[in-house]
């Protein structure tokens, strides 16, 4: 009899805090859809690997039954998913009035609690504008430019005498190569910055997957490896203090902050690494293979090039001012960024009840705009 009243009350237990995690999707005046599997909702079809230049076969197929705005739980929780430009424009627009920045649970753990698109309010401004401050130091100055220039050249050099090479691999440890000479000061063909590299190709694959905490789960294994890339900026922190060299890196700029506390700065250089090996390398890849179907936009872009090389010395680096006359390039570039895809959502949470045409976004459930 015992036995049976515990079993009615551990139901009744489990049974409320099911309805209690699906309950601000429960009631009416929400978007249709649906949640899919009890626990998983839809994260596994939402997840379902798809080209990058397409919205992917989950939201084509969601779309096309629901609309452009629905329901759904994904990553653990209830979601209302937004492919709809005005909505979409809406969220971004009331950000931290009626929608928080907020990752699901498994991507802040893999991010750490320091990092730009976790924190909020004060420590997250303190954060964004360390950021636009190496923005400003890097810019559009003319040893920055030399540098990039300097780091095409040698990756292109790379190739020479290989048969084949795999664009978006190459494509990755170029802006990697970048921010490791701009912000570590770091070689970025020597041994250590290898062996970050790879620790970022694990943790990357973590990013964005289910999170199961259990041995050999790409999960487990990007906690594992955000843990070791941690302690190696660690450690380039502490050698920084104690040796400090006559050559300006932005990890001084960051060392002589007072309003960041230590873990701050280590989440800092992670969050500058991640930020532009899996943004601008796809962004690389992606022109490639859009340029590669169109011999027109290549004539048209050599067209560009060559005009400006044809005013400058064989092995000098390009300027701002060379830059600044690509204008083709730069349409060419915000082309590929309009239908790349490659940043696929960014997730908010909902801070009031909203309505908005006639829906209903509930306190604390999650928004996913694409
Ligand atoms: C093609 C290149 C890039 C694309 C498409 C891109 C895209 C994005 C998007 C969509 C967000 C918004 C995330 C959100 O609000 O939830 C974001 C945030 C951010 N990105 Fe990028 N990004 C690129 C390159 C970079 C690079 C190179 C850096 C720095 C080294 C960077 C640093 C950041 C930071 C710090 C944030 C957080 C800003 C904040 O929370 O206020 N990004 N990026």
């Amino acid at each position: 009899m015992v036995y049976a009243l515990l079993l009615v009350a551990l139901a009744a237990v489990a049974a409320a805090a099911v309805l209690r995690h699906y309950l601000p999707l429960l009631r009416g005046g929400l978007p249709k859809g649906s949640f899919g599997w009890p626990l998983i909702g839809e994260t596994i079809g939402f997840l379902h690997a798809h080209p990058s230049n397409t919205a992917g076969g989950f939201l084509k197929e969601h779309v096309a039954r629901y609309g452009t705005v629905f329901k759904s739980h994904l990553f653990g929780s209830p979601a209302v998913v937004s492919c709809d430009e005005e909505l979409n424009h809406f969220v971004l627009h009331n950000e931290e009035r009626l929608f928080e920045c907020s990752y699901p649970g498994a991507i802040r753990t893999i991010l750490g609690e320091s990092s730009a698109l976790v924190v909020t309010g004060e420590r997250h401004r303190q954060i964004r504008s360390m950021f636009l401050a190496l923005v400003a130091s890097t810019g559009l100055k003319a040893s920055y430019v030399a540098s990039v220039d300097e780091s095409a050249r040698s990756l292109i050099a790379s190739w020479r005498g290989r048969e084949t090479i795999s664009f978006c691999e190459e494509a990755r440890k170029f802006p990697y190569k970048v921010i490791m000479e701009q912000v570590l000061g770091l070689p970025p063909d020597g041994p250590v910055a290898l062996r970050i590299l790879e620790e970022y190709q694990i943790f990357m694959k973590g990013i964005i997957s289910l999170p199961i905490t259990l041995p050999g789960t790409a999960f487990s294994k990007a906690v594992k490896a955000r843990k070791r890339i941690s302690e190696t900026m660690e450690k380039f922190i502490e050698d920084r203090k104690r040796s400090p060299t006559k050559q300006a890196v932005f990890l001084d700029v960051l060392l002589a902050n007072k309003e960041l506390t230590h873990d701050d700065k280590v989440a800092f250089l992670l969050d500058s690494l991640l930020a532009g090996h899996e943004t601008t390398s796809v962004l690389l890849s992606i022109l490639v293979y859009f340029i590669g179907k169109s011999p027109s936009i290549i004539d048209q872009l050599k067209k560009e090039h060559e005009a400006i090389r044809s005013t400058k010395g064989k092995e000098e680096p390009l300027t701002p001012d060379d830059y600044r006359k690509m204008e083709y390039t730069s349409r060419v570039i915000n082309e590929g960024l309009r239908c790349g895809n490659i940043v696929k959502l960014v997730h908010r949470k909902v801070l009031k009840d909203v309505t908005y045409k006639g829906k209903n976004y509930r306190q604390a459930a999650d928004v996913t705009a694409e």
